[in-house]
């Protein structure tokens, strides 16, 4: 298993999670961060972390928000290391619970199965 990263880090990337990580599994886009499965050990401790609720256990992700199992394991193989220097986004508190936030993105950093504004994104 492996913890997952969704559409709530995008235009926030608050960068609590990574200095709470024990292992070297956070990669890093320009506007948001993902998690490479083949690294998380799955301690759980980035889930509580994050300011936007973005990160969930893959047996917890919601059905709207399957497409980022796919999204971070394709992402973590082209993007680099995140580390505990990572500055957190300029304005990212503006964009926290915002829907839609993954069709704001090039094509290249979308998921392959985009979600709908009207589907909703918020943890309820
Ligand atoms: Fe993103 Fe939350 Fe980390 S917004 S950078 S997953 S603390």
């Amino acid at each position: 298993m492996t913890h997952v990263v969704t559409e709530q880090c995008v235009h926030c990337k608050f960068a609590e999670c990574v200095t709470y990580c024990p292992v070297a599994c956070f990669r890093e886009a320009d506007t948001f961060l993902v998690i490479d499965p083949r690294e998380c050990i799955d301690c759980g401790n980035c889930v509580e972390a994050c300011p936007a609720d973005a990160i969930y256990p893959e047996d917890e992700l919601p059905e709207e928000l399957a497409a980022a199992l796919e999204w971070n394991a394709r992402l973590a193989d082209r993007l680099p290391l995140a580390t505990s220097a990572v500055a957190p986004l300029a304005g990212g508190e503006q964009w926290n619970g915002r829907p839609g936030k993954w069709l704001s993105l090039p094509p290249e950093q979308a998921p392959r199965v985009p979600r709908t504004v009207e589907s909703g994104s918020a943890r309820t």
